[in-house]
């Protein structure tokens, strides 16, 4: 096995305990090893995006001129990880803040504090912090706390979750890494996420795509949100489509569980999945990633998209750890966000279906009435697998989701 490295230190630098030493990307995670002692670099054992064995040394640190080389550190796979990571981890650079007490909890449970979203000053992680995260990994709810009911002030923009893309996504700018033309073909390996790409979508080919498409008109949720948006962003969260695409799809994922399922290699049983972990494609500076919102059942829409802004915040830091990106038992990909209509999504093995959003458009429509009104439209594309999904489930399944979408109040009647 192997990681792909990205280092942060050179030779000749001094560190100290848990300074990040390099970023390490495997094919299922991206995380940050971090220096166990205090010293000096004395050696590299790999070039910047060089393949990185595990197990093998990574470099070479001189603790004290008279205690010569400490021992070297190791490649890690992916997580779990060692001590020191989970107690100091960085994103963006930037070191997470918490106190003794809080990183023991986080380590006894095994959770890494780059995942966690800090809430105290400075986005400090409280023990609270790490309870709600354990809450949602498990899907037990626990009871607010009294700070948790007090609104807190409007935060200033800067501490808001940071959207991974701006608005200049919606004109068309040349890609940031330009292809140099040298004039000479280039052949580079796969790897990282573009290796689990390959894997997982040639799995994917091996099943049966059944496609259903349907148009829907968001014009009441558009206007919901709109209403929604300002107080969510009192609360510190950017609030999107995607929650409430995300909760509909549960809601209807309740009445046909068949779509949060999974089939045996051998085709001989199905396993109807308890939790509706809902993946949600990524676009990021690394490639395509899936993490899963976990237990999209017991979570309301403002919770979806508290755990949506964390998963975008890792996403696009490039953070993410192997619990959130596995796990997923249903997956919705808002390409819509970068443009098209209709698309042909595929399945990410061992789910069993998958549904693709396209871009929301202002166009003539009819009401009631027969009077041509301004709509903001939508289309879905939806793939099943249709060894156990038929074409009738997948649609009964895409009109409860439409209906909950064009009616975002009967939401309220399903919701727990
Ligand atoms: N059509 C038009 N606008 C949309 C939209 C859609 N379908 N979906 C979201 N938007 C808007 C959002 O409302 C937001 O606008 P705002 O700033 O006024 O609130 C803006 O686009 C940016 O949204 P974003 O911050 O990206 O959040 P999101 O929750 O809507 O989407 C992701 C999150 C992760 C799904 C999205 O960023 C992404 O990566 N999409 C690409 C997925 C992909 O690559 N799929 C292909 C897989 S093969």
């Amino acid at each position: 096995m192997f990681s792909e490295c990205r280092r942060y230190i050179k030779e000749g630098d001094s560190v100290s305990q848990f300074d990040s030493i390099c970023e390490v990307q495997s094919d299922k995670a991206s995380v940050t090893i971090t220096s166990r002692y205090d010293g000096i670099i004395r050696k590299l054992h790999y070039n910047l995006d060089e393949i990185a064995y595990v197990g093998k040394p990574l470099v070479d640190i001189e603790i004290d001129a008279s205690k010569g080389v400490a021992p070297e550190e190791d490649v890690v796979e992916t997580p779990p990880m060692s001590h020191e990571e989970h107690t100091h981890q960085e994103i963006k650079g930037h070191k997470t803040l918490a106190t003794p007490a809080v990183r023991r909890l986080a380590m006894e449970n095994n959770i890494k504090l780059s995942e966690v979203v800090g809430t105290g000053k400075d986005n400090r992680i409280l023990k609270e912090d790490i309870l709600n995260y354990l809450a949602k990994q498990t899907g037990a709810i626990l009871p607010p706390s009294p700070k948790a009911e007090i609104i807190p002030p409007l935060p200033k923009s800067e501490t808001l979750p940071a959207a991974p893309k701006d608005k200049a996504r919606k004109i068309p700018v040349p890609v940031s890494r330009p292809i140099v033309f040298s004039g000479k073909d280039k052949t580079e390996p796969v790897t990282g996420f573009q290796k689990a790409m390959v894997k997982t979508m040639s799995a994917a080919l091996k099943i049966p795509h059944f496609g259903y498409c349907d148009e829907i008109d968001l014009t009441q949720l558009v206007q919901l949100r709109e209403e929604l948006k300002p107080l969510a962003q009192i609360r510190g969260v950017k609030l999107s489509f995607m929650p409430f695409f995300i909760k509909a799809a549960s809601l209807g994922l309740l009445q046909y569980p068949i779509l949060n399922a999974s089939l045996d290699e051998s085709c001989q049983n199905v396993t109807y999945k308890a939790s509706h972990n809902i993946g949600v494609a990524m676009d990021t500076e690394q490639g395509l990633i899936v993490p899963n919102v976990k237990n999209v059942q017991v979570l309301s829409v403002f919770e979806i998209a508290s755990e949506l802004n964390r998963l975008q915040s890792l996403g696009s830091a490039g953070q993410l750890g192997t619990n959130d990106l596995t796990g997923g038992t249903f997956t919705l990909s808002n390409i819509g966000t970068i443009g098209g209509t209709y698309t042909k999504p595929v399945i990410l093995p061992p789910e069993v279906a998958i549904g693709a959003l396209g871009k929301i458009q202002v166009l003539p429509r009819f009401n009631g009435k027969g009077e041509v009104f301004k709509a903001q439209i939508m289309n879905v594309s939806w793939s099943a697998d249709h060894r156990i999904i038929d074409g009738a489930t997948m649609a009964r399944f895409s009109n409860l989701w439409k209906s909950y979408l064009e009616n975002p109040a009967s939401m309220l009647l399903d919701l727990k």
